[in-house]
Order: structure tokens, then C-alpha cells, then sequence
């Protein structure tokens, strides 16, 4: 197959989890937002936990308002959320698995057990036009699952293959991104479009920007990080810079 057009999709939780750290106004994720499109984002990404411990519910009214690309809203399979969902109609609504002592999204959504419940979670969401993705682990079951409820997107979780890169455990490394390749393949031979994210850094995003299947990648906190340095647009555009170079 051809490579299509590859998506950056910028996750800003962090710009409102150094904000949140003093409880005023600033950095503002919405500012962050805009200068993150400015640069190359073709979406930005939210996640409103459950405890509100970084993005508010002010910030997505405000990314709601003020976002001239489309909005990928994260957030866990809560009633709550789905309100939440319901009135803002994003473009596109991320299911994550949330557990409220965790650091970060640790793992992928168990859709293969709860599948009769997310199919009735996510169908007023399909209604109201979102499009619905599903953030799992590169596992087999785990796709056919999503595929069966009626996601239309997956997200493949990085996660795993980040951090074996990083602990310098190479063949670990290798063998999770053959995994994410050959669930990539097997996803988009569904018919499902493929996203990924988590834990993607200059060193770890171009073997993942080369699979033709994905579509998008969600990136956040390393961004976030690199802007200290060198400011959000140049670290946007240097990630942009390599996805497309991996994908040429
Ligand atoms: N995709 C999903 C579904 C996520 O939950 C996250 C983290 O919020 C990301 C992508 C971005 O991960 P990171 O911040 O590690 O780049």
C-alpha cells in the first residue's frame, strides 16, 4: 500500500500540569494549543481525567472554542465523560483505560471483556458524529474486539516499545515494534484506521511514522518537554520534520 499523509495530533496535558502545579493561569494549554497548530499539528489531543489533574473542564470549553484543527478528546468509559462528550461533540473521542493511582496511561483498554458495555458506550458517541478510537495494546484479540463494538480507529499503544528503547533492552524494543507492525497491518486489513502514541520521542518516532498503515501519532509529554529548551514550535516542527522524513 501507499503511504498516506501521516497526522500529528499534539497532546497538551502537560502544559496544565506545570500550570495546575501553582494553580494559576499560566502556561495556558490554549496558547499552547495554537502555537502547536502553528507549527504543524494537524489535531490536538486533551485527556480529562477523572481527577482533573492536569486539563479542566474550562480547558476544553476553551480548546473547544478556540481550536482551528480538530480536537481529540481522551477520556476514560465514564458516564461523566460521556456527558461531557455528548455536549461538546469533539471530532474525535479517544477511550482510554484510566486507574486513578497511575502516573500515566499504562496500558491498553481490556475491550475483549467489557465488550458489550463499550459497544452501548460508544454508539450515542458514533451518533452525534465522533469518530471513536480505542486505545489498545498491539494484541490480536484486543483489535478484533474493537473492531466488533464498532470503533472506527484504533491506537496502538507505544508505550512498551519506548521504554524497552530506553532501558537499552534493543531486543525487547525489536520485538514490540514487530508486534505494532504486524497489528498495524492486521488492523488496517480490518478496515480500522490506526493511530499510535505514548511515550514517542525523536529517537523512538520514525520505525512507527514508516508503518504505511498509521495514520496518526499522538504526542505529548516529550514534546511538552523539549519545549523548555527550545520552545514548542521548533520541537513541534523538528518531530513534523522526522515523521515526514520517515515517511518519504
Ligand atoms: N495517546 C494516548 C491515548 C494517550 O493516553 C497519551 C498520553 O496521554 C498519548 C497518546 C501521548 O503520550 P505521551 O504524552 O507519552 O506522548
Amino acid at each position: 500500500m501507499s503511504a498516506e499523509q501521516l497526522r500529528l495530533g499534539v497532546n497538551i496535558d502537560h502544559v496544565a500540569t506545570v500550570r495546575n502545579a501553582r494553580g494559576g493561569a499560566y502556561p495556558d494549554p490554549i496558547r499552547a494549543a495554537k502555537i502547536a497548530e502553528q507549527a504543524g499539528a494537524d489535531g490536538i489531543t486533551a485527556h480529562l481525567r477523572e481527577d482533573r489533574r492536569h486539563i479542566t473542564d474550562a480547558d476544553i470549553d476553551g480548546l473547544m472554542a478556540a481550536l482551528s484543527v480538530p480536537l481529540n478528546f481522551e477520556m476514560a468509559a465514564t458516564d461523566e465523560m460521556q456527558k461531557i462528550a455528548l455536549r461538546h461533540k469533539p471530532h474525535a473521542v479517544c477511550i482510554v483505560p484510566e486507574k486513578r493511582e497511575e502516573r500515566t496511561t499504562e496500558g491498553g483498554l481490556e475491550v475483549a471483556r467489557e465488550e458489550n458495555r463499550l459497544a452501548h458506550f460508544i454508539a450515542p458517541l458514533r451518533e452525534v458524529g465522533c469518530r471513536v478510537s480505542i486505545f489498545i495494546a498491539a494484541d490480536q484479540r484486543q483489535i478484533e474486539a474493537a473492531h466488533r463494538i464498532g470503533a472506527q480507529v484504533i491506537e496502538l499503544h507505544t508505550g512498551a516499545y519506548c521504554d524497552a528503547h530506553a532501558e537499552g533492552d534493543y531486543a525487547a524494543r525489536d520485538r514490540e515494534l514487530e508486534a505494532l507492525r504486524e497489528m498495524s497491518a492486521f488492523a488496517h486489513s480490518l478496515g480500522l484506521e490506526v493511530h499510535a502514541g505514548h511515550g514517542l520521542t525523536y529517537e523512538t518516532v520514525q520505525p512507527i511514522a514508516a508503518f504505511p498503515e498509521v495514520r496518526e501519532l499522538n504526542i505529548g509529554h516529550f514534546l511538552i518537554g523539549e519545549a523548555i529548551f527550545m520552545g514548542l514550535e521548533p520541537a513541534v516542527r523538528q518531530m513534523r520534520r522526522l515523521m515526514d522524513e520517515a515517511r518519504a
